[in-house]
């Protein structure tokens, strides 16, 4: 008998992956780190939690190189960067972004200027930008003057701007629908995932369009969009000047894909609605609890929104597919689990302390749901 196991097929980074379908300068060699092809989880105790006859699955972009989906764009962006001969990167973000383009600057051996809003980013995420190597830079202001700031410096100074205005950025960020399709055989009935400043709702639509057209996929999803009430430009119809939210990495009042993501909403007969950050954290507990799947809080808006539309019926998802977007990892928000959980008791090391606790179990998420 044979009893070695078949090898574990290479995935070669989202590049090389997809490369015929992503509009990059012909023959250049990825700066990847083997980014993309991350899991799409069944989630049908969450399905039944929410209420609905559907199918519910997440697809966890948290595992991903840097801990969050813009590691697609990323390795596309720093790519293209390096093939134009850039010497350096600069971008404005509320924390992945800067985590992500730190990583492929390293991996390029480009400098890496990256402004961050003062004291309102998690802490996960300024620990990469600075293990990664990048110039951290506070400002007094938000993500939005941070990327007024940032679009001047690349039209005055000799560096490559990477936010997601940075067309390749989105040509990345595409290849997470192609994935969805991929794993499903077509495209779910419905996609859920936050907006901020509304590049990937721009770049799902983008991916699911293309693979449309290329004879890949048979049909698109719906869109549903979901924002926090603090900082909700796009539901509201108007730009926020002061955001706020719990979900900082969505604390954007005035996105640059404005335009691009009501265009895809509108074309994919699809929604955009504003959570309260109490849905947000209630839908985290919801993923961590209900299926092991730890997020930070921006990623939760999805799930939060899908939960609101049922529970106002205003969706009727019997026999449908819906695919939520897990954009970023639990662990780059480790201050908000703690500000959200209980924390852990003291107990002294011996056994009659711990059978104790054995009888009058701790409050947790599982015993308080
Ligand atoms: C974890 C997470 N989720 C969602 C978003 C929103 O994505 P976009 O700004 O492309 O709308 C971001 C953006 O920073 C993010 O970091």
């Amino acid at each position: 008998m044979d009893t070695k196991h078949p090898p574990i097929p290479r995935w070669p980074g989202v590049v090389e992956r997809y490369r015929p379908l992503i509009n990059l300068t012909p023959g250049v060699e990825p700066v990847t780190l083997l980014e993309g092809n991350t899991p799409l989880i069944p989630a049908p105790r969450l399905a039944a939690r929410l209420g609905g006859d559907f199918e519910l699955y997440l697809k966890y972009e948290g595992l991903n190189p840097t801990g969050s989906f813009k590691d697609r764009g990323m390795t596309v962006a720093i790519t293209q960067a390096v093939a134009e001969g850039a010497q350096a990167v600069i971008c404005a973000s509320t924390g992945n972004t800067a985590a992500s383009a730190a990583a492929y600057a390293a991996r390029a051996g480009l400098r890496c200027i990256v402004i961050v809003p003062e004291g309102k980013i998690a802490k996960g995420k300024l620990a990469g930008a600075l293990a990664y190597g990048a110039e951290v830079v506070n400002i007094s202001g938000n993500f939005d003057e941070g990327l007024r700031l940032v679009r001047e410096a690349a039209q005055r100074l000799p560096v490559t701007l990477v936010n997601s205005i940075n067309p390749y950025r989105l040509e990345g960020q595409k290849t997470a629908a192609f994935e969805v399709v991929d794993a499903l055989g077509d495209a779910p009935d419905w996609l859920c995932l936050p907006v901020g400043n509304a590049g990937n709702i721009t770049a799902y639509w983008m991916g699911f369009s293309q693979y449309c057209a290329a004879g890949q996929a048979q049909r698109t999803p719906r869109l549903l969009g979901v924002q926090a009430e603090g900082a909700a430009p796009l539901v509201r119809g108007e730009v926020v000047p002061h955001p706020e939210t719990v979900a900082t990495a969505i604390r954007i009042g005035n996105p640059a894909r404005w335009n691009q993501a009501m265009q895809a909403l509108d074309e994919s007969d699809g929604h955009i609605l504003a959570v309260s950050d109490e849905e947000i954290i209630e839908a985290w507990r919801m993923l961590a609890a209900t299926e092991g799947v730890f997020v930070e809080p921006a990623s939760a808006a999805g799930i939060a929104g899908l939960r609101k539309r049922i529970a106002r019926r205003e969706v009727d998802l019997r026999g449908q597919r819906v695919v939520c977007v897990m954009t970023g990892h639990g662990l780059k928000d480790p201050e908000f689990v703690l500000r959200a959980q209980a924390e852990p008791v003291t107990l002294p090391p011996v056994f009659e302390a711990l059978a104790q606790l054995f009888e009058n179990p701790l409050e947790t998420q599982i015993t308080n749901r």
